[in-house]
């Protein structure tokens, strides 16, 4: 099978990374953020049209302040180190989730990037901030229900499209291909409508530890499977 156009990653095990080096929290998110560019760096490399990666979820505002400062530190840090290759590279930075909840700093900086970028053609890297899936599908399924009570739209005109288009990722393809790092094997209320196809993709390594070589394991394996969507092996030949 060719390569997913479509990645979606679960950048998990910073924590762990940084207590087996000894070292703070903080320092495994910003070795995280590294890992960041390198994979942002092969998808550009080979032509890969769509990356999204969970970032920040509703859930983690509920870790201890000093982290989560010192995640929004490292995204706006991030994003302004960036924001000169993203142009470089043609990539079109793309957010979803609650992203009117980023402290004022991080909004900013990031409505910035969003802006700058919104032509670019390449790369469409999508950054999942104060993203929950669930919080999504509600807040798609109000935004539906207000038309059909607006009387803009019929109940009999919601449909599995006109559904996906009310989602934050409207206009990006699924994912095709699913990693998650560091050993765990749950979705985690990441892309719950999104992934209703895709392949998962789980490795034991730690996401500061996933590497280049790390990813073309991934698209090595996603190369072998055998995608059927509920049909019959023979249906596809
Ligand atoms: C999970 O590790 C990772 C996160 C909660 C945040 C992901 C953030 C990064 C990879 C760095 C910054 C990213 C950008 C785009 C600037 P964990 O802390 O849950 O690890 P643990 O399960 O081992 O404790």
């Amino acid at each position: 099978m060719a390569t997913p156009k479509h990645i979606a990653i679960i950048m998990d095990g910073n924590g762990r990374w940084a207590r087996q080096n000894a070292l703070p929290r903080s320092a495994g998110h910003e070795k995280g953020a590294e890992q960041v560019r390198a994979v942002v760096d092969t998808c550009v490399e080979l032509e890969i049209p769509f990356l999204t990666l969970y970032a920040f979820s509703s859930e983690n505002w509920g870790r201890p302040k000093a982290e989560v400062d010192a995640l929004m530190a490292l995204l706006v840090s991030f994003l302004e180190g960036e924001l000169p290759r993203m142009k470089e590279h043609n990539i079109r930075l793309h957010a979803i989730g609650r992203i009117d909840q980023l402290p004022p700093s991080a909004h900013k900086t990031l409505l910035h990037c969003l802006k700058q970028t919104e032509k670019n053609a390449g790369l469409t890297l999508t950054l999942a901030l104060s993203y929950g899936g669930r919080d999504e599908l509600l807040r798609a399924a109000r935004k539906l229900a207000k038309k059909v009570d607006n009387g803009e739209m019929t109940l009999a005109e919601i449909s599995e499209e006109v559904l996906s288009e009310s989602l934050d990722t409207s206009g990006i393809p699924d994912p095709d291909l699913l990693i998650r790092t560091s050993g765990e094997k749950r979705l985690s209320n990441f892309l719950l409508w999104q992934c209703a196809y895709t392949e998962f993709y789980f490795t034991d390594i730690l996401w500061p530890d996933f590497d280049r070589e790390a990813l073309f394991e991934a698209l090595n394996d996603f190369r072998n499977r055998d995608r059927r969507y509920g049909l019959t092996g023979q249906a596809e030949d």
